[in-house]
């Protein structure tokens, strides 16, 4: 039986069940496998938060043990991945990792291997490399020579010293393992969904998650952070943020979001950094024209639009010193457990996924041949 009603951008409609994540977008709630974000980002680590997505439960400390040392012994990249990478390094960082992730699974072990253990596995696998990918692509594009992961530092903290060569500050590695913490699942999301679109044909885990970097890479969608990023900068003092704000409307970037209708409590965590980074490295100015950007679009909250995760993340980036074209690689590195957590689900139960279309153009038309086609 065709339902007929249409459901334009698929809103608010439920594509099937999951135990991955919970969103109330009235209250403002997210939960990873039950847990409240909130604690999560106080409480947890990014490896912790992956093992609950891809593992479904809490670890016991040697299970987490065990988990991170697989990720940090999974991490190198095989050199003609690198070779790839340094072959196509002018284009846009999501593009080389979206290329990266394609050359990854010519060198994996079980890319074919669809049972369930081998496609946990490469969830652990793509986890670990997805980082290794965008820090190799910086340094080549940069004249430099990848930088060797180190085992013994931790997923951020390796990811920031692959970037640099320098050993990150303690509140460095901090920030980004709180950005990956909140980055890591979010359900349907645009992305998400694409891997799930994919893997629900039976295509394997390294082309579903190609498909969600590609998807991730659009300004609605990941985007959004370097989007914000380069406003704040054309904004340049705080005192400018209203003017800008009333002449670039209706959309701000960094601002909205299909599911929440209350502020994303993503946001806030980002927020409560991005104000403590910019005092310590003394550059207020950042922080306090996000602020003036948020009170002119104040009047929106009544609308349902307020701050999402991106708002402020891409101050924390840029005070990290990171380079705004690696905002949207870096949610994609988060982002990676929680796109394997989905697309392993869709596997558990497959369907394949194909909605309809409804054709609303002409009818019955006469095939005129080429020859007596007029103008
Ligand atoms: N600034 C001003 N007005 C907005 C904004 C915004 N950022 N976002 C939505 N609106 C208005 C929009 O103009 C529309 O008004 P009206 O009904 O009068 O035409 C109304 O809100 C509904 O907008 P919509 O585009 O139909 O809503 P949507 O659910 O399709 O859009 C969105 C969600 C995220 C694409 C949109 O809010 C947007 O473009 N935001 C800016 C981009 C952004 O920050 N994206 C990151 C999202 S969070 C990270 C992630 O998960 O990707």
């Amino acid at each position: 039986m065709v339902s007929e009603q249409l459901n334009r951008g698929l809103r608010n409609v439920y594509l099937d069940r999951t135990e991955s994540s919970f969103i109330d977008g009235e209250q403002g709630i997210l939960l990873y496998r039950g847990y409240n974000i909130h604690d999560l980002a106080a409480q947890s680590s990014f490896e912790e938060v992956c093992y609950l997505l891809i593992h479904g439960n809490l670890p016991t400390q040697e299970e987490l043990g065990a988990f991170d040392k697989r990720l940090r012994r999974q991490r190198a990249i095989a050199p003609e991945v690198v070779e790839t990478i340094r072959l196509n390094q002018k284009a846009h960082p999501m593009d080389v990792l979206r290329t990266g992730v394609s050359s990854l699974a010519t060198h994996d072990p079980d890319t074919d291997d669809m049972s369930k253990e081998a496609n946990v596995r490469k969830s652990e696998r793509l986890t670990a490399q997805v980082a290794t990918v965008v820090a190799a692509h910086e340094r080549i594009r940069k004249g430099k020579e990848p930088v060797a992961p180190r085992e013994e530092l931790s997923h951020a903290a390796n990811f920031l010293y692959m970037l640099t060569g320098a050993e990150p500050s303690a509140e460095a590695v901090a920030c980004m393992d709180l950005d990956f913490i909140l980055h890591a699942e979010h359900g349907a999301n645009a992305s998400a969904f694409a891997g799930r679109v994919t893997a629900s044909t039976e295509a394997d885990m390294h082309s579903a998650i190609v498909s969600a970097i590609a998807t991730l890479k659009g300004p609605l969608h990941g985007g959004a952070a370097e989007a914000v990023m380069k406003m704040v900068l054309e904004i340049g003092t705080p005192d400018k943020a209203k003017e800008y704000v009333e002449a670039r409307q209706p959309r701000i970037m960094g601002f909205g979001h299909r599911v929440y209708k209350a502020e994303d409590p993503r946001a806030r965590h980002m927020r409560e950094k991005s104000r403590e980074l910019s005092a310590r490295v003394g550059k207020p100015e950042w922080y306090q024209i996000l602020q003036a950007v948020e009170e002119a679009m104040s009047r929106y909250k009544r609308h349902g639009i307020h701050v999402n995760v991106d708002f402020y993340a891409g101050s924390v980036y840029y005070l990290l010193g990171i380079p705004e074209d690696l905002f949207v690689p870096i949610f994609a590195i988060g982002r990676v457990p929680g796109w394997c957590t989905e697309i392993l689900e869709q596997y558990d139960n497959n369907m394949l996924i194909r909605p309809l279309l409804r054709y609303t153009g002409p009818m019955d038309l006469e095939y005129v041949p080429m020859g007596q086609r007029q103008g």
